[in-house]
Protein backbone atom coordinates (compact mmCIF):
# COMPACT_ATOMS: atom_id res chain seq x y z
CA UNK A 1 0.00 0.00 0.00
CA UNK A 2 1.26 3.31 -1.17
CA UNK A 3 1.72 6.17 1.24
CA UNK A 4 -1.20 8.01 1.76
CA UNK A 5 -3.33 5.55 -0.66
CA UNK A 6 -6.36 5.88 1.77
CA UNK A 7 -7.38 9.50 0.53
CA UNK A 8 -6.05 9.03 -3.02
CA UNK A 9 -9.25 8.40 -5.90
CA UNK A 10 -7.23 7.84 -9.24
CA UNK A 11 -10.01 8.76 -12.19
CA UNK A 12 -10.39 6.67 -14.95
CA UNK A 13 -14.29 6.45 -16.10
CA UNK A 14 -14.22 10.41 -17.36
CA UNK A 15 -11.01 10.09 -19.39
CA UNK A 16 -10.75 9.96 -23.05
CA UNK A 17 -10.12 5.94 -24.42
CA UNK A 18 -7.17 4.52 -25.68
CA UNK A 19 -8.49 3.06 -28.44
CA UNK A 20 -9.94 6.74 -29.45
CA UNK A 21 -6.29 8.19 -29.07
CA UNK A 22 -5.13 4.94 -31.15
CA UNK A 23 -7.87 5.77 -33.72
CA UNK A 24 -6.86 9.65 -33.96
CA UNK A 25 -2.92 8.48 -34.40
CA UNK A 26 -3.43 5.42 -36.76
CA UNK A 27 -1.69 3.55 -34.55
CA UNK A 28 -1.85 0.40 -31.87
CA UNK A 29 0.71 1.71 -29.09
CA UNK A 30 2.95 -0.43 -27.53
CA UNK A 31 6.20 -0.08 -25.44
CA UNK A 32 9.04 -1.37 -26.46
CA UNK A 33 11.44 -2.17 -23.77
CA UNK A 34 15.54 -1.99 -24.82
CA UNK A 35 17.44 -3.75 -22.43
CA UNK A 36 21.13 -4.81 -22.63
CA UNK A 37 24.47 -3.58 -21.45
CA UNK A 38 26.04 -0.26 -21.43
CA UNK A 39 27.26 0.63 -24.85
CA UNK A 40 25.70 -2.24 -26.28
CA UNK A 41 23.65 0.07 -28.62
CA UNK A 42 20.03 0.89 -26.85
CA UNK A 43 19.93 4.16 -27.55
CA UNK A 44 21.68 3.93 -31.38
CA UNK A 45 19.41 1.84 -31.98
CA UNK A 46 16.29 3.66 -30.47
CA UNK A 47 17.20 6.76 -31.82
CA UNK A 48 17.17 5.51 -35.45
CA UNK A 49 14.12 3.64 -35.01
CA UNK A 50 12.34 6.79 -34.05
CA UNK A 51 13.27 8.10 -36.89
CA UNK A 52 12.33 5.69 -38.95
CA UNK A 53 8.81 5.11 -37.58
CA UNK A 54 8.40 8.88 -37.44
CA UNK A 55 8.81 9.21 -41.35
CA UNK A 56 6.47 5.97 -41.66
CA UNK A 57 3.95 7.87 -39.87
CA UNK A 58 4.44 5.94 -36.40
CA UNK A 59 3.84 9.24 -32.81
CA UNK A 60 6.72 7.80 -30.95
CA UNK A 61 8.59 8.86 -27.71
CA UNK A 62 12.15 7.72 -26.78
CA UNK A 63 12.39 7.22 -22.92
CA UNK A 64 16.38 6.97 -22.61
CA UNK A 65 18.18 6.12 -19.03
CA UNK A 66 21.01 9.02 -19.12
CA UNK A 67 18.06 11.37 -20.31
CA UNK A 68 15.72 10.22 -17.17
CA UNK A 69 18.71 9.92 -15.03
CA UNK A 70 19.21 13.73 -15.35
CA UNK A 71 15.55 14.87 -15.08
CA UNK A 72 12.83 12.83 -13.14
CA UNK A 73 15.15 10.36 -11.90
CA UNK A 74 18.15 12.54 -10.45
CA UNK A 75 18.37 11.76 -7.12
CA UNK A 76 18.71 7.70 -8.01
CA UNK A 77 21.94 5.78 -8.16
CA UNK A 78 22.82 2.67 -9.22
CA UNK A 79 22.29 0.42 -6.27
CA UNK A 80 19.91 -2.24 -6.30
CA UNK A 81 17.17 -0.64 -4.40
CA UNK A 82 17.82 2.76 -6.47
CA UNK A 83 17.59 1.24 -10.18
CA UNK A 84 14.74 -0.72 -9.09
CA UNK A 85 12.95 2.59 -8.19
CA UNK A 86 14.37 3.93 -11.74
CA UNK A 87 12.51 1.23 -13.61
CA UNK A 88 9.41 1.48 -11.39
CA UNK A 89 9.06 5.25 -12.22
CA UNK A 90 10.07 4.96 -15.57
CA UNK A 91 7.72 1.92 -16.21
CA UNK A 92 4.71 4.11 -14.46
CA UNK A 93 5.63 7.42 -17.04
CA UNK A 94 5.97 4.32 -20.44
CA UNK A 95 2.53 3.60 -19.51
CA UNK A 96 0.91 6.79 -19.51
CA UNK A 97 2.14 7.09 -22.80
CA UNK A 98 0.95 4.28 -23.91
CA UNK A 99 -2.60 4.77 -22.49
CA UNK A 100 -2.69 8.19 -24.40
CA UNK A 101 -1.71 6.13 -27.59
CA UNK A 102 1.49 6.78 -27.98
CA UNK A 103 4.66 4.14 -28.92
CA UNK A 104 7.68 4.91 -26.68
CA UNK A 105 11.28 3.21 -27.38
CA UNK A 106 12.46 2.53 -23.65
CA UNK A 107 16.25 1.99 -23.66
CA UNK A 108 17.50 1.45 -19.88
CA UNK A 109 19.69 -1.32 -18.98
CA UNK A 110 17.37 -2.93 -16.27
CA UNK A 111 20.09 -5.28 -15.66
CA UNK A 112 18.03 -8.03 -13.79
CA UNK A 113 15.56 -10.40 -14.79
CA UNK A 114 13.07 -8.60 -11.71
CA UNK A 115 13.29 -5.61 -12.55
CA UNK A 116 12.51 -6.19 -16.67
CA UNK A 117 9.20 -8.18 -14.57
CA UNK A 118 8.05 -5.51 -12.67
CA UNK A 119 8.57 -3.30 -15.84
CA UNK A 120 6.32 -5.25 -17.73
CA UNK A 121 3.57 -6.17 -14.51
CA UNK A 122 3.89 -2.30 -14.52
CA UNK A 123 2.88 -1.47 -18.28
CA UNK A 124 1.13 -4.60 -18.94
CA UNK A 125 2.36 -7.66 -20.43
CA UNK A 126 0.06 -7.12 -23.62
CA UNK A 127 1.86 -3.63 -24.15
CA UNK A 128 5.29 -4.90 -23.16
CA UNK A 129 7.83 -5.98 -25.97
CA UNK A 130 11.37 -7.43 -25.30
CA UNK A 131 14.64 -6.36 -26.74
CA UNK A 132 17.62 -7.34 -25.86
CA UNK A 133 20.26 -5.83 -27.38
CA UNK A 134 23.27 -7.90 -27.53
CA UNK A 135 26.82 -7.30 -27.58
CA UNK A 136 29.45 -9.50 -25.51
CA UNK A 137 30.58 -7.38 -22.82
CA UNK A 138 34.47 -7.28 -23.98
CA UNK A 139 32.72 -5.35 -27.34
CA UNK A 140 30.65 -3.01 -25.31
CA UNK A 141 33.96 -2.39 -23.23
CA UNK A 142 36.39 -2.08 -26.43
CA UNK A 143 33.56 0.64 -27.76
CA UNK A 144 33.62 2.75 -24.41
CA UNK A 145 31.57 5.41 -26.09
CA UNK A 146 31.52 7.14 -22.67
CA UNK A 147 34.70 6.28 -21.40
CA UNK A 148 32.78 4.51 -18.50
CA UNK A 149 34.02 1.15 -18.89
CA UNK A 150 37.67 3.34 -18.11
CA UNK A 151 36.76 4.58 -15.02
CA UNK A 152 34.89 1.33 -13.87
CA UNK A 153 38.31 -0.34 -14.29
CA UNK A 154 40.03 2.28 -12.68
CA UNK A 155 37.60 2.16 -9.62
CA UNK A 156 36.23 5.61 -10.25
CA UNK A 157 33.01 4.31 -10.63
CA UNK A 158 31.27 1.08 -8.52
CA UNK A 159 28.69 -1.06 -9.34
CA UNK A 160 28.87 -0.77 -12.82
CA UNK A 161 26.81 -2.61 -15.14
CA UNK A 162 29.19 -6.18 -16.66
CA UNK A 163 32.09 -4.92 -14.37
CA UNK A 164 31.14 -4.93 -10.64
CA UNK A 165 27.81 -5.37 -11.58
CA UNK A 166 25.88 -8.59 -13.01
CA UNK A 167 23.86 -8.69 -16.05
CA UNK A 168 21.54 -10.85 -16.06
CA UNK A 169 20.71 -12.03 -19.85
CA UNK A 170 16.81 -12.48 -20.74
CA UNK A 171 15.85 -15.93 -21.07
CA UNK A 172 13.27 -15.33 -23.94
CA UNK A 173 13.16 -11.99 -25.28
CA UNK A 174 10.98 -11.19 -28.17
CA UNK A 175 13.47 -10.16 -29.91
CA UNK A 176 17.62 -10.03 -29.80
CA UNK A 177 19.61 -7.87 -31.54
CA UNK A 178 23.43 -8.51 -31.99
CA UNK A 179 24.73 -5.18 -32.22
CA UNK A 180 28.17 -6.77 -32.82
CA UNK A 181 27.31 -8.63 -35.94
CA UNK A 182 24.79 -6.20 -37.32
CA UNK A 183 25.07 -2.68 -38.47
CA UNK A 184 23.37 0.25 -36.72
CA UNK A 185 20.92 0.22 -40.04
CA UNK A 186 20.28 -3.82 -40.07
CA UNK A 187 19.49 -3.82 -36.32
CA UNK A 188 17.06 -1.42 -37.09
CA UNK A 189 15.17 -2.65 -39.75
CA UNK A 190 15.10 -5.91 -38.02
CA UNK A 191 13.26 -4.53 -34.85
CA UNK A 192 11.07 -2.03 -37.82
CA UNK A 193 10.44 -5.07 -39.32
CA UNK A 194 9.20 -7.16 -36.20
CA UNK A 195 7.27 -4.40 -34.72
CA UNK A 196 4.91 -3.01 -38.01
CA UNK A 197 2.49 -6.17 -37.36
CA UNK A 198 2.38 -5.05 -33.81
CA UNK A 199 1.38 -1.20 -34.32
CA UNK A 200 -0.68 -1.58 -37.49
CA UNK A 201 -4.29 -0.86 -36.57
CA UNK A 202 -6.54 -3.95 -37.78
S1 LIG B 1 19.58 0.96 -14.89
O1 LIG B 1 20.50 -0.13 -14.52
O2 LIG B 1 19.05 1.66 -13.72
O3 LIG B 1 18.52 0.48 -15.80
P1 LIG B 1 20.03 3.17 -16.67
O4 LIG B 1 19.74 2.60 -18.02
O5 LIG B 1 18.98 4.02 -16.05
O6 LIG B 1 20.51 1.97 -15.71
O7 LIG B 1 21.35 4.05 -16.76
C1 LIG B 1 22.49 3.49 -17.36
C2 LIG B 1 23.41 4.57 -17.87
O8 LIG B 1 23.95 5.29 -16.79
C3 LIG B 1 24.57 3.93 -18.61
O9 LIG B 1 24.36 3.92 -20.00
C4 LIG B 1 25.72 4.79 -18.23
O10 LIG B 1 25.85 5.85 -19.16
C5 LIG B 1 25.37 5.42 -16.92
N1 LIG B 1 25.97 4.79 -15.71
C6 LIG B 1 26.61 5.48 -14.75
N2 LIG B 1 26.98 4.66 -13.74
C7 LIG B 1 26.57 3.41 -14.07
C8 LIG B 1 26.66 2.13 -13.42
N3 LIG B 1 27.24 1.98 -12.24
N4 LIG B 1 26.13 1.05 -14.06
C9 LIG B 1 25.54 1.20 -15.25
N5 LIG B 1 25.41 2.37 -15.92
C10 LIG B 1 25.92 3.48 -15.33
Amino acid sequence: MSKGSDNIHPIFKDLLDREYKEEFLKQRAVALWFTGLSGSGKSTVAKGLEKRMFESGYFVQVLDGDNIRSGLNNNLGFGEDDRKENIRRIAEVSKLFVQSGIITLNTFVSPTREIRSLAARTIGTDDFCEIYINAPVEVCEDRDVKGLYKKARAGEITNFTGIQSPFEAPEQPQLEIRTDQLSIEESIDKVFNYILPKIELK
